[in-house]
């Protein structure tokens, strides 16, 4: 660490009452921050994770709401009320079997460019915006989905992929692809504000979203038992790098993607 103080402002989790989020909520606050505004669908799992913060001294403000419509950017504005943010950790997604391919793309593609899009005025200097992507989107794909990304998203979103993409199983790496390339075109307009923007992606770790998924897929197995680290990854793992990245010890990390996945992509060989 440099010893540099955090950021001024607000720390915004989305996603905050799931497996990473609620662990990243949690670590930015044993780090310091003490204003947390934490997002997710319902605000009752919302207040779940709030209340022992604001036991812990947290001014822990809570958001219930889609991310994907695009009304959330505005309504998280709001919420900010003239507040700089410190540091965002966009955790908030969905996996191939929570939705269609077009409900895959629009919450962890459309969703997210809408997001930095927003925040990027409100960035205090030294903030960084953390968005989690997937080692999925290592794996190979068709040249065509590859090069998706090499020009801007269309001003309709990603409904112009979906052909690349027919399936939940195809849409999914698809979308946390664009988060990449998301990142790589974004990073140098938060760079002249003086703030970072990265993107995190895990392997298999074990929260609510894999409980659903990864029993019934052997070669997600396969990929973990034969990986370096031999096991899934836990939560606050990957919530430690999320907080890393938000802080001054990693000031010089922008505009690119860290792949925290105990060795589960180098298994797999790619
Ligand atoms: N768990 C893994 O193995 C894994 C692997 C690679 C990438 N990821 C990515 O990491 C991120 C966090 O995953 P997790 O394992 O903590 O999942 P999780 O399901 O435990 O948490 C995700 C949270 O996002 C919220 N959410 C989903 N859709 C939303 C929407 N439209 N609006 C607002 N909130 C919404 C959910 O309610 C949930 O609380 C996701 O983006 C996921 O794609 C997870």
């Amino acid at each position: 660490m440099t010893g540099k103080e955090l950021p001024k402002g607000v720390a915004v989790v989305t996603g905050a009452a799931g497996g990473m989020g609620s662990a990243t909520a949690q670590q930015l606050l044993a780090a310091g921050w003490r204003q947390l505004l934490l997002c997710d669908l319902d605000a009752g799992r919302l207040e779940a994770v709030a209340a022992p913060l604001r036991d812990g001294g947290a001014e822990a403000q809570i958001l219930a709401g889609d991310v994907a419509n695009p009304a959330f950017p505005a309504r998280l504005l709001e919420a900010l009320a003239g507040r700089a943010l410190g540091a965002l950790v966009h955790t908030a997604g969905i996996s191939p079997n929570m939705g269609s391919a077009e409900r895959i793309l629009a919450v962890n593609l459309d969703a997210t460019v809408r997001l930095v899009e927003a925040v990027r005025p409100r960035m205090a200097k030294g903030a960084a915006a953390v968005l989690f992507a997937s080692n999925s989107a290592y794996f190979p794909m068709p040249t065509e989905a590859a090069q998706a990304f090499t020009q801007p998203l269309p001003p309709e979103g990603s409904a112009a992929l979906l052909h690349l993409a027919p399936s939940p199983e195809l849409a999914y790496p698809l979308s946390k692809l664009g988060v990449r390339a998301l990142v790589k075109r974004e990073a140098k307009s938060f760079g002249e504000r003086g703030a970072r923007l990265v993107s995190m992606s895990p392997g298999a770790i074990d929260t609510p979203m894999t409980r659903g998924e990864l029993p019934n897929s052997e070669v997600a197995r396969r990929m973990v038992e034969t990986s370096a680290s031999g096991r899934m990854g836990r939560a606050e793992e990957l919530a430690a790098v999320a907080v890393f990245l938000c802080s001054p010890g990693a000031s010089f990390v922008t505009a690119v993607d860290w792949l925290v996945d105990g060795g589960h992509t180098a298994a797999m060989g790619f």
